[in-house]
């Protein structure tokens, strides 16, 4: 499909740079002698180099899907580059500029030609992933972006990555690094959103550096409510958080449609679908709040809970959940400021918990 559609457009540029240059319609473009290929009697690279550059541009901005073709085009654009400029040097007799015509045209075509193949160098990439499914490719395929760089970045955390941090880029905003996990076992492609274990991070922060996100991917942050909200009106999240106590245990609270509203909706938690697991759902409670900081406490209840050290959360009168609160090493706190999810811990608010981690997935099935 894309590429058809490229073809078209190749084409049609193609016709219209032929045409400049007085080589009449495409059949002919072969260049049969005429007066006007004796007035300009080859393919001069300053007289193409207009529609290579749009060739370039619109490759960029239309397919954003490969490279292959721009590199093609930028590679004839120096290799025209460098004939010109042979060209300037020695005169070209008469009865070989047929020939170096025809050079020109067969390296139009070429490409024309590369651009009917669907894209090799992914298709093999893709087919060489062991659980590549024709949903998981279509998924890719979507996400795959042009950076201004022209490197290919995705806008999610693929399948077939291990658990590491990888380079992203969402509409909007500069490339980020997030760090692409787990959730239970080897199930893959899930970003890690948020991370506690330690204590090294400090989480009582400002609005500003919650919209912004802080931390490190590695260890322990938060990613930030923005991009929070770009990616999962983007596309459908599912969000999946593991919990740990102090002695160990271990919980999972799994909810099928997560979506964070805007910034001018006050990051309000919008949707979080259906939830599975066995922690116990401790979020139901906070559905279609606005996120609250210490600095910036939006609970519609009014609460001291984020001025009391709990961290940025979707508030409702304090609620059943903050995972955002101040870490205890022990799993013990004086005042219910800790880490909590109230359905885990039987309510005990001076439990504090002590593993964390959040993580989200576009929906593929
Ligand atoms: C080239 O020839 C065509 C007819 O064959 C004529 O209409 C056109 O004006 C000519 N162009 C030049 C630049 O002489
Ligand atoms: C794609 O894979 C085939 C077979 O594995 C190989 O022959 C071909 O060169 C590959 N193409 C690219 C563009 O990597
Ligand atoms: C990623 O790490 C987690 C935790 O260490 C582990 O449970 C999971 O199996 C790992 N996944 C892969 C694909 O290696
Ligand atoms: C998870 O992946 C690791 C490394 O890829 C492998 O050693 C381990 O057996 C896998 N575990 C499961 C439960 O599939
Ligand atoms: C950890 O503590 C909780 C709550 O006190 C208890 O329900 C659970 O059984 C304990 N787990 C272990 C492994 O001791
Ligand atoms: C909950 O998750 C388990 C494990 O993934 C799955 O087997 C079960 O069908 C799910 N239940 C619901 C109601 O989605
Ligand atoms: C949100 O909090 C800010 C700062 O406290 C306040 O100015 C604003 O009115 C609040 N908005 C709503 C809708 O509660």
């Amino acid at each position: 499909m894309k590429s058809g559609f490229l073809m078209i457009f190749l084409s049609l540029w193609i016709l219209e740079g032929l045409s400049l240059t007085g080589a009449g319609p495409v059949q002919n473009v072969h260049l049969e002698p005429s007066n006007s290929s004796i007035k300009n009697p080859c393919f001069e690279y300053s007289s193409v180099k207009p529609l290579l550059d749009r060739l370039l541009q619109l490759n960029m901005e239309v397919i954003g899907k490969s490279n292959t073709l721009a590199e093609s085009l930028k590679a004839l654009q120096s290799m025209l580059s460098i004939a010109e400029t042979e060209k300037k040097i020695k005169e070209v007799p008469a009865n070989k500029k047929g020939e170096e015509i025809k050079t020109t045209d067969d390296l139009i075509r070429e490409i024309v030609e590369q651009a009917k193949e669907p894209n090799t160098n992914f298709e093999n990439e893709s087919s060489n992933e062991p659980n590549s499914t024709p949903l998981d490719l279509e998924i890719q395929t979507e996400s795959v972006e042009l950076s201004e760089s022209n490197v290919i970045l995705p806008s999610s955390c693929r399948r077939d990555l291990a658990n590491d941090t990888y380079q992203i880029e969402l509409r909007g905003m500069k490339p980020f690094y997030v760090f692409c996990g787990s959730a239970e076992g080897n199930d893959s492609g899930w970003m890690v959103i948020q991370r506690r274990f330690d204590g090294s991070e400090n989480f009582h922060r400002y609005w500003e550096e919650y919209v912004d996100g802080f931390g490190d991917i590695k260890g322990e942050f938060f990613i930030g409510l923005e991009k929070l909200h770009i990616m999962t009106t983007d596309k459908q999240h599912e969000l999946h958080i593991k919990l740990g106590m102090f002695n160990g245990s271990t919980a999972y609270a799994h909810y099928d449609h997560f979506v964070i509203g805007s910034k001018d909706d006050f990051y309000r938690l919008e949707n979080i679908g259906q939830y599975n697991g066995t922690a116990g759902d401790s979020l139901e409670q906070h559905l279609s709040r606005k996120f609250s900081t210490h600095d910036y406490n939006n609970d519609s209840l009014g609460n001291r809970c984020p001025a009391d050290e709990s961290g940025g959360w979707w508030y409702f009168g304090c609620g059943q959940s903050q995972l955002n609160g101040k870490f205890y090493k022990d799993g013990q706190s004086k005042k219910s400021n800790g880490i909590l999810w109230g359905t885990f811990q039987d309510y005990k608010w001076r439990t504090s918990l002590t593993t964390v981690e959040m993580l989200i997935r576009p929906i593929s099935s």
